[in-house]
């Protein structure tokens, strides 16, 4: 069976100043992982591992800058047809999602959690309390991403092809809860870290699962 990939963004400005949301560009460090990953692609997901030689690889970002600039060093080869064996080459299909980008925080957007609950007392406790339903003001809830995130898990599942999604914190534990068959509470309270591809093979009735870290 195919596999997904899943990794978060590399380290951004606003993850090394301990800001939620925004759009901010990665950091150095942030630049290091991108390049960790497009070799982590190029040897372990667009190539048959028995043959080496390159096969069929889809590829989601975000539409949010750090995603897309976390995927640059990944490579898009042009292969030959697999089924048809004819001279129609086709590439690793990179798309952009916005309903992959992360949980949006409202007025919180761009504030630390220290100044959250500082300026917001009552929503940082409620948030605490039930993270999954809390809905931050003019903002999102995670319940709120698990109903833009589903027909993007239909097509997930529809796919032959091994699929690397480069995404955010929020969005990729409703993922990859899903996916390991976690109760939806309790994925905003799964830990996925930096720099770590998760790869997930599905089996019969759960999820084969790998963690690779790439930090060097
Ligand atoms: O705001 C974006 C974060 O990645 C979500 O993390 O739900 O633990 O606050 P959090």
């Amino acid at each position: 069976p195919h596999s997904f990939f899943l990794s978060r963004h590399g380290q951004s400005e606003y993850n090394k100043s301990l800001k939620i949301g925004g759009d901010s560009d990665l950091t150095e460090l942030g630049e290091q992982y991108a390049l960790d990953l497009g070799k982590f692609a190029s040897e372990k997901i667009c190539v048959d591992e028995e043959t080496g030689e390159a096969k069929p690889a889809r590829l989601w970002t975000s539409s949010l800058v750090r995603t897309v600039q976390t995927a640059r060093h990944i490579p898009h080869p042009k292969i030959k047809h697999p089924e048809t064996g004819r001279n129609e080459w086709i590439q690793m299909d990179h798309r952009i999602y916005r309903s992959l980008d992360e949980l949006y925080a409202g007025v919180c957007d761009g504030m630390t959690y220290e100044e959250i609950e500082q300026m917001y007392p009552e929503d940082f406790q409620r948030r605490q309390e039930d993270k999954f339903n809390y809905r931050y003001p003019r903002g999102e809830s995670y319940l709120d991403i698990l109903s833009r995130l589903d027909p993007l898990v239909m097509e997930m599942e529809s796919y032959r092809e091994p699929l690397l999604i480069v995404g955010h914190q929020a969005v990729l534990r409703l993922l990859y809860g899903y996916f390991i068959g976690k109760k939806r509470e309790d994925c905003p309270r799964l830990s996925i870290p930096l720099n770590t591809v998760i790869k997930l093979t599905p089996r019969t009735y759960d999820c084969e699962e790998e963690r690779i870290c790439l930090s060097t």
